[in-house]
């Protein structure tokens, strides 16, 4: 039997913890994670392109235990009732191969991504005021906002989507959170002194959600929605504007990420920066060109796993795993008595 983390179980898990203090317990686990970066065996995920989106395998190991995720990303999903993102995801004992844990990793996903998102601005920025403009009000949204708000304070969100029930919904499902909302009619509007602008947007296209004209100095941008081969969300020339290009690891960031529009542009790796950290100047203009690595999954499955462990409710019978490991045939000879 393994420990299985469903949507009910993750959903009372989070119930017990609170969402913002399972972000934060999340983000320790990256920093943990992206400090030890050269123990792990690392590739760019798998991905399996259509002209409808992309379905993706990420693996990644170290030598405790092996994690991989399946993913898709399918921006025209939610015309068909669908999530644009689903996902799940199994950690497994690197010493014998066992899986120990299998958990739904849709909701997973969103946390995991709003907490590199988070752990990444603290890096990169020191904000100038309690202002986070968030500009895609879909799945992702609410999760960045939480996070932004449990790592760096960010109270004052303002929000703006092309879509105005996208839009409604975020303001309900945050109006018990401790924010500030405004809901805005314009990109310009909503990111007008913020000190984060988080881009996360969905569209198969090489959108211009932001221009180089558009973000002042002194603004972090968290831009998770450009992630696969042309689909970016900011201005190629806004990336010439930035001081600094943080990525999580360069050889997927490259092909995937905002910088796939100008592969010359230095790039910082997030393992890099937590063991030289940013020397943060008011005349930055930082960017998370965020796509999404494994190691951010490997984490989440490992905090997954250190809160069920213990807990012999969450089981699963994948495996099979026979009294006697050379009698496989028992298990299912139905004729024997
Ligand atoms: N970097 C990562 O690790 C990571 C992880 C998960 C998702 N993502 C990406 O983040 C993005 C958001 O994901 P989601 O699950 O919230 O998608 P979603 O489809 O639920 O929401 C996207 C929202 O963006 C809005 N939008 C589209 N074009 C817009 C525009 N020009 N201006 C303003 N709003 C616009 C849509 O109306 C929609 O409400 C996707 O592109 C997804 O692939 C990245």
């Amino acid at each position: 039997m393994i420990h299985y983390v469903g949507v009910a179980t993750l959903k009372s898990l989070l119930h017990n913890i609170g969402i913002e203090n399972f972000i934060l317990k999340l983000v320790q686990y990256l920093e943990d994670d992206f400090a030890a970066w050269h123990s792990f065996e690392k590739s760019a995920r798998v991905a399996a392109h259509s002209s409808s989106g992309v379905i993706e395998l990420m693996p990644i190991s170290n030598a405790e235990f092996y994690g991989f995720k399946y993913v898709n990303g399918h921006p025209a999903n939610t015309q068909k009732g669908l999530p644009t993102v689903m996902a799940f995801g199994a950690l497994a004992a690197v010493e014998t191969g066992l899986p120990v844990l299998l958990s739904e990793m849709t909701i997973l996903t969103a946390l995991r991504t709003a907490a590199t998102s988070a752990m990444t601005a603290k890096l990169l920025t020191i904000p100038k005021n309690k202002t986070h403009a968030l500009i895609g009000c879909g799945a992702q949204s609410e999760f960045q906002a939480l996070a932004m708000k449990a790592v760096l304070g960010l109270t004052d969100l303002r929000v703006f989507d092309i879509d105005n029930a996208a839009t409604q919904k975020l303001l309900s499902n945050l109006q018990n959170h401790g924010f500030t909302l405004t809901a805005c009619t314009s990109v310009e509007q909503c990111i007008e002194g913020a000190s984060v602008i988080t881009t996360a947007t969905a569209a198969k296209t090489r959108a211009k959600i932001l221009t180089k004209d558009m973000v002042k100095a002194g603004t972090h941008i968290n831009g998770i929605g450009g992630d696969c081969p042309d689909k970016t969300e900011l201005e190629k020339e806004l990336l010439d504007k930035c001081t600094l290009i943080a990525v999580e690891f360069e050889p997927q960031s490259r092909i995937e990420g905002e910088t796939q529009q100008n592969t010359n542009l230095p790039v910082v790796e997030l393992a890099h920066l937590l063991k030289h950290p940013h020397n943060h100047k008011d005349t930055d203009i930082t960017l998370f060109d965020s796509v999404g690595f494994a190691l951010e999954d490997f984490s989440a499955l490992r905090l997954i796993y250190d809160l069920v462990k213990n807990d012999q409710n969450y089981k699963l019978d994948l495996i099979a795993t026979p009294q006697n490991p050379k009698d496989l045939f028992s298990m299912i000879n139905l004729l024997v008595s």
